[in-house]
């Protein structure tokens, strides 16, 4: 198979799609990888790198599109992307298919087959390609570095000749993947964790990283695939009583509570912001869905009273060495199940394929991807 990589760098994204390593290992199971020059170099990984790795090095993205029988992407490619790629070519990446109304009938109408990231199923199986996981691990991490470098205080408790710093307070909302690489992180740096979840299962996973687990009363929290269902209006003002308990005296709240195709939870009222601490910051990684903060606006910082509330949508390429390694990663482990052959057909019968299988054939084939789109 001839799979091409193309430079997405932007004022926006630093990752690439398959970095050297993961390209070495596509070309060792006997694919041709052709790679657009400049594609790793904001992430770290130049031209000559890609070459050692036995991939090409191609300036014109028009030929490098007219040859691919995959493109391995970060983000959805846009319309002068799709026109120019071949028809039964596969696309593969975060194509946000339950978001964007036009990006899946234009896949559709070139005869594209499209796999998109997010749709990869959370089985144990598919674990290895489950880029959602592995950005959001980047996500958790780097939000609490930010909160570190952004409040006016010690993160751990300090002895020192001058007297003792007590530790830092961190109140961390929502407990999937993201919030507890955030409690794993804001534990390492030495501070006190109080964390918060709909799902009981996420409680015992809180206390097991030392922090702290306030329960909640809800009778269905999630749903079969694991996932939290949305709860009532008069359950979130409940819950934003028991977060304005920790809230109110934290030094840091990382917020991360997302429902899947809903408006984020509104957990973090304006007045309970107004009641917390002078210097204190919020770190809202569910902006892009709405924000779980009154406050928040996506990709902005506002200041309100003396509290910061950051709502970064993309933190991923802040560390795009490492987002981009362990994308590829699944980007490659997912390439080798639909192309286990290089020189055979696409394998778009296994179940993880055919989970994050949007388009084939010039049909829509996904059911929630239909229900969106009807
Ligand atoms: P997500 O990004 O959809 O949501 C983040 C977190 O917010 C979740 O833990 C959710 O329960 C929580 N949340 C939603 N509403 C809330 C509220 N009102 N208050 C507090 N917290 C709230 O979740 P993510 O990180 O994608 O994980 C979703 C599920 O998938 C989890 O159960 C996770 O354990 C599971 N999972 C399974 C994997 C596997 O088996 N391969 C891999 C990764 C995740």
């Amino acid at each position: 198979m001839n799979i091409a990589v193309l430079n997405e760098t932007s004022g926006l994204e630093a990752r690439v799609a398959l970095t050297p390593e993961t390209c070495g290992k596509l070309v060792k199971s006997g694919h041709v990888v052709q790679v657009e020059s400049g594609a790793g170099a904001a992430s770290g990984f130049n031209d000559a790198a890609y070459v050692a790795a036995g991939a090409t090095v191609s300036h014109d993205r028009n030929n490098l599109l007219a040859d691919a029988n995959i493109l391995c992407r970060v983000n959805k490619p846009g319309p002068d992307i799709i026109e120019k790629l071949p028809a039964n070519s596969v696309v593969i990446g975060f194509l946000q298919p339950l978001a964007d109304k036009t990006i899946t009938p234009a896949l559709a109408e070139r005869k594209i087959t499209a796999l998109a990231m997010e749709l990869v199923p959370r089985i144990t199986r598919a674990q290895f390609m489950d880029a959602l996981s592995s950005m959001a691990t980047v996500a958790g991490y780097k939000a609490v570095l930010i909160a570190a470098h952004s409040v006016p205080r010690f993160f751990p408790m300090l002895t020192t000749a001058a007297g003792t710093i007590k530790p830092a307070k961190v109140v961390v909302i929502g407990a999937g993947v993201a919030g507890l690489q955030a409690i794993a992180t804001a534990r390492r740096l030495g501070a006190e964790v109080v964390g918060y979840d709909v799902r009981p299962a996420a409680g015992e996973q809180i206390r097991s990283l030392g922090a702290q687990f306030e329960p909640m009363e809800v009778s269905h929290a999630e749903d079969a695939g694991g996932y939290a269902t949305e709860q009532s209006v008069e359950f979130y003002k409940q819950e934003q009583e028991l977060i304005r308990k920790h809230s109110k005296d934290a030094d840091a709240v990382i917020s991360t509570a997302l429902v899947p195709g809903k408006r984020a939870p509104l957990l973090i009222t304006r007045e309970m912001v107004e009641e917390m601490r002078q210097g204190s910051v919020i770190v809202d990684l569910s902006a892009a869905a709405g924000g779980n903060c009154e406050l928040t606006l996506p990709d902005e910082q506002v200041r309100h009273g003396g509290v910061l509330i950051l709502g970064p949508t993309n933190l991923p390429s802040t560390m795009p060495e490492h987002a981009s390694q362990l994308y590829g990663r699944n980007m490659a482990a997912l390439v080798s199940l639909l192309a286990p052959e290089p020189a055979g057909s696409f394998n778009l019968d296994d179940e993880v394929v055919k989970g994050a299988l949007v388009t084939t054939n010039g049909e829509i084939v996904h059911q929630a991807v239909k229900a969106f789109l009807a």
